[in-house]
């Protein structure tokens, strides 16, 4: 036998996205398991309190997703056939698609360079009789500039619902956000600043509509099932709307109340990793990294960087293709609303229509970034984004 190379060290492969559960999750979902009550229970009022310590907000409601609360929000806030509400293009279908759920036509606004969120000049342009809410989408965990858009709201008669799946933990001039306009909704997706493995929650100061929301979350019943089930509930109901079956179950909040417990942990990592990224960027011109405003605290849900095309010999997708052959994970948020065939052909939408979102999205690439990541992963990860780029320098 002739003597063989040793084999390359190959390093482990580094996902996108990967959750960080605890002992503690774990032991509280078992505790559910064990206790009887699995959904509408006391780990949901449990988490719902948390939620509404964290954000300030009068009244939470834990969801089924971020989607459905989406999706109950405009419903409690009468939208329907015939309105308008104005959302982002630079988001995912999700936003979108609620708006269309309930009726109404999505209208979007393109975004500014400064902070990848939606202009409010573009807003006010696109503002009709029939406009009813704008939706803003807190992009990758930065807040929208909330003080002018929720002033231009008012102005104009306009409800605003915050797309705010990224956002739990992030701060607009000090204030949290999920207290600041009608109502805001979190996700829990597994990649998201905290997870239930899929989960939502709505926060709002209006208690009519956390009323309206929570009816609408569990088929439309003037009792929940927690009223219904305990030793004092009474067994009769009535049917008040035709409701939706989208609230959360008590294994799901188990795990949150844990994960919400640890945000600010996660969090503080995020940002350790997101400056450390910074750093190892800084010097190489070609890798636009994310712009950060400074009256707001970031979630850091995402870090997405652009690759400056112009200076490059390779394109996006291959750049993608070339981190994936090193062994990392990537994601790109997000391939504009437009581009989307269903959109593109059922909101009348064509490439161009958005310049700025399509100006970033053009080098997009959504780097790993969560707490589970050492400075060893960031820098490996920005090893292999500087070996890409030098290699393929005009
Ligand atoms: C901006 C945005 N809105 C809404 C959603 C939907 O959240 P969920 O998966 O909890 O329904 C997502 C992602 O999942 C998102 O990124």
């Amino acid at each position: 036998m002739g003597k063989q190379a040793p084999a390359a060290a190959v390093e482990p492969f580094l996902p996108f996205a990967k959750p960080e559960i605890g002992q503690e999750e774990i032991d509280e979902v078992v505790d559910t398991l064990r206790s009887g009550w699995l959904t509408g229970g006391p780990k949901v009022q449990a988490f719902e309190q948390g939620f509404r310590e964290v954000t300030g907000a009068a009244h939470a409601v834990a969801l089924s997703s971020c989607t459905a609360g989406l999706h109950l929000a405009l419903l409690a806030c009468d939208i329907g056939p015939g309105d308008e509400v104005v959302t982002t293009p630079l988001t995912f279908a999700a936003t979108v698609n609620v708006i269309l759920h309930v009726g109404a036509k999505p209208v979007l606004a393109d975004v500014r360079e400064e902070d990848y969120n939606i202009d409010l000049a573009e807003v006010e342009r696109l503002i009709t009789p029939r406009t009813k809410a704008i939706m803003p989408v807190h992009y990758g965990g930065q807040p929208c500039r909330m003080d002018e858009l929720l002033a231009l709201a008012r102005d104009r008669g306009l409800r605003v619902i915050e797309d705010a799946a990224h956002a739990l933990g992030a701060q607009y001039r000090g204030r949290p956000i999920g207290a600041l306009s009608d109502a805001a909704v979190f996700s829990f997706y597994p990649i998201k600043p905290i997870t239930t493995g899929q989960g939502g929650m709505l926060t709002t100061d209006d208690e009519a509509l956390a009323e309206r929301v929570r009816l609408l979350s569990l088929h439309g019943l003037s009792k929940n099932a927690w009223n219904r089930y305990t030793e004092t509930g009474t067994a009769e109901y009535q049917v008040l709307a035709p409701g939706f079956n989208y609230s959360m179950t008590d294994i799901q909040a188990a795990i949150g109340i844990h994960q919400l417990r640890r945000l600010e942990a996660f969090q503080a990592r995020r940002t350790e990793l997101a400056q450390q990224y910074d750093r190892l960027f800084s010097d190489l011109p070609e890798v636009i990294r994310p712009p950060v405003l400074d009256d707001i605290v970031h979630s850091w849900h995402l870090y997405p960087i652009r690759l400056d095309l112009d200076r490059l010999t390779i394109s996006r997708s291959e750049a993608i293709d070339e981190l994936r052959a090193r062994g990392i994970g990537t994601s790109v948020h997000f391939i504009p609303i437009h581009f989307h065939p269903y959109y593109h052909d059922a909101l009348g939408l064509r490439p161009g229509d958005f310049p700025v979102t399509e100006r970033i999205y053009a080098g997009l690439i959504s780097l790993p970034l969560y707490p589970r990541m050492d400075d060893s992963d960031a820098e490996r990860v920005a090893g292999a984004v500087r070996e890409i780029v030098e290699a393929s320098r005009r």
